[in-house]
């Protein structure tokens, strides 16, 4: 692939999508918003918490690979495993017991926005997108304080039975407690050693705690559902969180209520607008029924967008019953990227989706319906944006506006990225996907669906990891959207 090439497809599709933003009436964004506590770990750090145990209870601990946070040696597990391999993890934890504990034998560097629904809100109002409806059910006011203070971000509110749209420091909710995860850091090549093994972290990412206090419900107030008409003119939903779903409730409700509910407002907001694209930002969720739930009662058949990444991926097909292709997934070896490709195109039929994008460290690919109304060009426009958004995210941890967001451009294009997609470039070209010309542009032609596939800017020492993956499905995601709207606009002008 030619990497000056693909550069300067970087600057094009930048002020391609810069100029059709303006176009789109608006975004809806829910659920989840919640406080971000960041620490980046050094080795003195690791070495200090590794000291307050006895390192054999540590390394059995891993061998019961915790999916909740118990106690610290469950965290102290799960953090060794996600920094062995380099994977983010968001593991739940149902008290605040390692909340203290972390305050006190830890502490964090800064506190900054989380959650998918709150980053992408962020964003797409920073991009001055003409207006973002964000909805987080447990909005405190500690929490409004966290998004940024722009005239086109509101948030529903109900003032004596009637909702209106209020900018998020007025439309809290008194009284709530504001939620918040830990975000542990990590850079690539940090060294670990417990117990006689010693290993180097082969690549900068995180582990995430997140807190699931006993009154944090995935819900809508009964008020803003049937009043749902007040947030529109609205042309996209980007709707996550729902890894918050807990099985059972203390009310005696159940995750079976909370995915009935979820689907009634999809069904609804679609109902209100038929044209409506709906995209689901996938993460991190460890309880296997709550993950196939929200995998083939909410996502499919009812939203048209997924995002997630390789991770997610392995996890998505491995409770689709796809076990052997989701082990080749998390493998990744010289043919990952394949697999990868591979279990989109599975998660895209499985899940009835329009498309499917998945966010890698070096690549993109997104998996697109064949009848989609867009051309890949378009696509791939879409795709080479975010590259830049993530780059600058990466960079400053922040985006405030599209000035900031140009210095992703600056970034040089990942090497390793063009290298892996050379060996996919065998696999495509020998199984007839494409040729080597469409291959170099980043087209695929399956026989049941196109891709989209395209190499990205990498920052090399990352101010953090957290968010980026968001940043990257909603930048995609409001570019696509407003395309297709600049193209309705423009077809119903008179000739
Ligand atoms: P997620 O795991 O969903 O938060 O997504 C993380 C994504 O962020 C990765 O898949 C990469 O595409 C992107 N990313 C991570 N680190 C960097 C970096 N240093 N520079 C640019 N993009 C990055
Ligand atoms: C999840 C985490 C949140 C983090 C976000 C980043 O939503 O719960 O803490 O900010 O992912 O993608």
């Amino acid at each position: 692939m030619d990497i000056h090439e693909w550069e300067q497809r970087h600057i094009e599709a930048f002020y391609n999508v810069k100029e059709t933003i303006p176009y789109l009436d608006g975004m809806f964004v829910a659920y989840n918003s919640n406080i971000d506590a960041i620490k980046h770990f050094a080795e003195a750090d690791l070495s200090k918490l590794i000291g307050l145990f006895k390192e054999t209870e540590i390394m059995e601990r891993i061998e019961t690979y915790p999916r909740e946070i118990k106690d610290p040696i469950d965290f102290m597990a799960r953090l060794l495993i996600s920094m062995r391999e380099g994977k983010a993890a968001e593991i739940p934890t149902y008290n605040s017991d390692i909340h203290e504990w972390l305050k006190e034998h830890l502490g964090f560097d800064y506190a900054h926005m989380g959650g998918q629904a709150g980053i992408i809100s962020n964003l797409l109002s920073s991009l001055r997108l003409k207006k973002v409806v964000v909805y987080v059910p447990w909005l405190s006011q500690e929490q409004a304080k966290y998004f940024v203070d722009t005239d086109n971000l509101w948030h529903p509110k109900v003032e004596n039975g009637k909702v209106c749209l209020k900018h998020p420091p007025e439309a809290f909710k008194p009284k709530i407690e504001s939620k918040v995860n830990w975000i542990l850091e990590y850079s690539k090549n940090l060294n670990v050693s417990c117990d006689g093994k010693n290993f180097k972290v082969p690549r900068d990412n995180r582990l995430i705690i997140s807190s699931h206090p006993k009154w944090l419900r995935l819900d809508m107030e009964r008020e803003i559902y049937e009043q749902l008409n007040s947030i529109f003119p609205i042309d996209g939903a980007m709707l996550s969180g729902y890894q918050l779903i807990t099985e059972k409730y203390e009310d005696g409700s159940t995750y079976q209520d909370h995915v009935a509910r979820s689907v009634q407002v999809i069904e609804k907001l679609k109902s209100l607008n038929p044209e409506l694209r709906i995209h689901v930002e996938l993460t991190s969720i460890q309880n296997r029924v709550i993950r196939k739930a929200i995998l083939t009662e909410i996502v499919a058949k009812h939203v048209h967008s997924l995002g997630l990444d390789t991770v997610e991926i392995a996890n998505a097909l491995n409770v689709l019953g796809h076990e052997e292709l989701s082990y080749s997934v998390i493998m990744k070896e010289e043919y990952g990227i394949t697999s990868i490709y591979q279990g989109a195109v599975q998660l895209l039929k499985d899940l009835s989706l329009e498309r499917v994008h998945v966010h890698s460290l070096g690549f993109y690919i997104c998996i697109l319906v064949k009848d989609h109304p867009l051309t890949l060009k378009e696509h791939r426009d879409f795709l080479l944006f975010s590259s830049t958004l993530a780059a600058a995210q990466a960079i400053r941890g922040n985006i405030g506006n599209f000035m900031e967001a140009e210095v992703g451009l600056e970034v040089p294009i990942s090497s390793d990225g063009i290298e892996g997609l050379e060996n996919f470039k065998i696999y495509c070209v020998g199984r007839k996907l494409c040729t080597l010309e469409e291959f170099e542009s980043g087209y695929l032609y399956g026989p049941d669906h196109d891709a989209v596939i395209i190499p990205t800017k990498i920052v090399n020492k990352p101010k953090a990891t957290v968010g980026i993956g968001d940043v990257i499905s909603a930048g995609t995601f409001a570019a696509m959207v407003s395309k297709i709207k600049q193209k309705k606009i423009i077809n119903s002008l008179p000739v």
